[in-house]
């Protein structure tokens, strides 16, 4: 069976991406990919692999942690994202950041890096598995880091809240999955994919970030 192509989804709500992403989190997008990196060990000089980097709502916080000495290979498998990638780079003059435009499955390095961020860009189970075992090619076991950023259904009184405007925030987007698809445990789900996996979840529990090794 043909494996369904995540990135085309994006061709109708590139333009409103980065509204609707920063609405669900009252403007502290920034901030709460910051708090994801830095509990992922993420250092001054790092190189990172931006997963699915679309529009680069992740650069600013990665950059204010690795710093010019650092590098961003940011690499999405849609067009128009990756083109308000760069345009994000040119205007905030980040000049350490090479953009490649494929799928994950299809990614060819010739370095290797020492973190690999994927935010906002869980699709399912086996499709994840078979990314992290690519990325996994380009670093090295020991010290390589992954960190996964995205959302989940809160545990706590606002969850009955939240389904609602969550299921918005997913149909304006066009997006692939559902509001139940977030009803998940990536906790386990994640952490089960990685070495020494750690979880913290914030944001009213809206949030979380996974993070650990590449397995041996
Ligand atoms: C929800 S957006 C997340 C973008 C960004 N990481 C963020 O946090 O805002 C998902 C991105 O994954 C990209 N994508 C989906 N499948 C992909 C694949 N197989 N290879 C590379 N990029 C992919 C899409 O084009 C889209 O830009």
């Amino acid at each position: 069976m043909e494996s369904r192509n995540y990135a085309l989804e994006y061709d109708k709500s590139y333009t409103r991406y980065d509204l609707i992403v920063n609405l669900f989190q009252l403007g502290m997008d920034t901030k709460h990919r910051s708090k994801a990196l830095r509990f992922a060990g993420l250092k001054e000089g790092d190189t990172v692999l931006d997963l699915c980097c679309g529009s680069g709502l992740s650069f600013k916080a990665t950059q204010e942690i690795i710093g010019k000495k650092g590098k961003i290979i940011a690499v999405d498998a849609n067009g128009y994202m990756l083109q308000l990638a760069k345009n994000r780079a040119r205007k905030n003059g980040w000049d350490n950041i090479s953009f490649i435009e494929c799928p994950i499955e299809d990614l060819k390095l010739d370095i290797k890096i020492d973190f690999a961020f994927f935010a906002l860009c869980w699709y399912d189970k086996d499709l994840s598995r078979k990314w992290i075992d690519k990325v996994s090619e380009f670093m090295d076991k020991e010290t390589g880091r992954f960190c996964f950023f995205d959302y989940k259904m809160p545990d706590n009184w606002l969850r009955p809240f939240i389904k609602p405007i969550l299921w918005l925030e997913i149909k304006w987007l066009g997006e692939a999955y559902t509001v139940n698809d977030l009803d998940w445990k990536p906790k386990e789900l994640i952490g089960n994919m990685l070495r020494d996996a750690r979880f913290t979840a914030y944001y009213f529990d809206c949030m979380f970030a996974v993070a650990g090794k590449p397995l041996l």
